[in-house]
C-alpha cells in the first residue's frame, strides 16, 4: 500500500514519476517521497519547537478561504508567522499534487492547512476523534457529494521522532466489512441539516456512507486489533500524501507534522472506476452520487 517515489524537488518531477504517483493515488496507495523534504526557515524552527496547542485542541489549522487561524495560543506575532509558514506549505502541496497530476488542476479546492504539533501517542479522545484506530476520512459538516479528499502530510520535527500510521486493508475490503453497518439518513434530514448550517450544503447519499463507513470502524475494536494493517514510519524530512477517504489509515505516534487537504472534482479523475464512491455503489447495487 505504500509506492515511493525518489525525487528531491518538485522539479524532478518528470512524466513517468507523475504518472506512476498519480495511478498510485488513485488506485488507493500511500505515496512517499522519501528525499523531498520541505525545509524550514530558523524563525519557524523557533515556532514549531515551542508549546502550541491549545489543550481543547489536537491541531491549529488555517483556513485559506477566509484567513482564519483556529486553535493557536501563539502571540500574534508568532500567530503571522505561522500563517506565512502553513500558506507556503499550502503552496508547495499544491505545485505537487499538479506536478503529479496537472489534470487535477482544473478541479482541485485548496482548503484548510494544518500544524499538528501534539505527541499523538498518550493522548485521550472520544472514539469518533481517535485516529489511533483505522478508518477512512469523512467530514460531518461538509459533505462532499462524491468529490475527493487528498492529503499532503510532512513531517518537520527537529527531534527525528517519526510518525508512524497503520495502514490497511483495501478500499473495497474495508467496505464490505462495514458497509452492513451502516444506517440510512432519516427522509427531510439532508434537507434540513443544510438549510439550518449543520452542513454547508446537502448530504449525499454517498457522504452518508462514507460517515457510516468511518464511525463504524473506529467502533469495532475487534476489526481494529484482528485486521493486518502496514504499518509505516515517516521521518522527519519524509513527504507524503493519499486519499484519506480510500486508504484505511491511523496515526499511532509522531508528533510535529503540517498537512494540506485538497478537495478533487470527481471529473478530473484517471480511475473514477477505482474510487469509494464507484466501489460502494458497486457493492450497493445503486448509484450512491447525487444525480
Ligand atoms: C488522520 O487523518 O487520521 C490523521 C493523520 C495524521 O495526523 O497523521
Ligand atoms: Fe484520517
Amino acid at each position: 500500500m505504500l509506492q515511493k517515489i525518489e525525487i528531491s524537488s518538485i522539479d524532478q518531477i518528470d512524466r513517468q514519476a507523475a504518472d506512476q504517483a498519480a495511478s498510485a493515488l488513485e488506485l488507493g496507495k500511500v505515496v512517499l517521497f522519501p528525499q523531498l523534504a520541505f525545509p524550514l526557515a530558523a524563525g519557524e524552527r523557533r515556532i514549531i519547537s515551542q508549546d502550541n496547542a491549545t489543550s481543547d485542541s489536537k491541531n491549529i489549522s488555517f483556513n485559506p478561504q477566509d484567513a482564519t487561524l483556529k486553535g493557536s495560543t501563539l502571540p500574534v506575532r508568532d500567530q503571522n508567522e505561522l500563517i506565512d509558514l502553513l500558506t507556503r506549505f499550502g503552496d508547495f502541496a499544491e505545485a505537487l499534487v499538479c506536478a503529479i497530476a496537472p489534470q487535477y488542476r482544473s478541479g482541485l479546492a485548496r482548503m484548510r492547512t494544518s500544524f499538528r504539533p501534539v505527541e499523538i501517542a498518550g493522548r485521550n479522545y472520544s472514539w469518533r476523534k481517535d485516529d489511533r484506530r483505522r478508518h477512512v476520512d469523512a467530514f460531518p459538516s461538509s459533505p462532499t457529494q462524491g468529490a475527493r479528499i487528498l492529503r499532503v502530510f510532512a513531517n518537520v520535527d527537529q527531534h527525528e521522532t517519526p510518525r508512524t500510521w497503520r495502514v490497511g486493508p483495501d478500499f473495497e475490503t474495508y467496505a464490505k466489512a462495514f458497509l452492513p453497518k451502516t444506517t440510512r439518513q432519516l427522509p427531510g434530514l439532508a434537507g434540513l441539516m443544510a438549510l439550518t448550517g449543520i452542513t454547508k450544503s446537502r448530504r449525499s447519499l454517498y457522504d452518508q456512507i462514507m460517515l457510516g463507513l468511518h464511525d463504524a470502524a473506529k467502533r469495532d475494536l475487534t476489526w481494529q486489533a484482528a485486521t493486518p494493517a502496514e504499518e509505516i514510519g515517516f521521518l522527519p524530512g519524509h513527504i507524503w500524501m493519499a486519499y484519506t477517504d480510500q486508504v484505511p489509515h491511523s496515526v499511532l505516534s509522531g508528533r510535529n507534522a503540517l498537512e494540506q487537504t485538497f478537495i478533487v472534482s470527481r471529473n478530473v479523475l484517471q480511475r473514477p472506476e477505482q474510487s469509494p464512491a464507484a466501489i460502494i455503489s458497486r457493492l450497493r447495487g445503486v448509484d450512491c452520487l447525487p444525480g
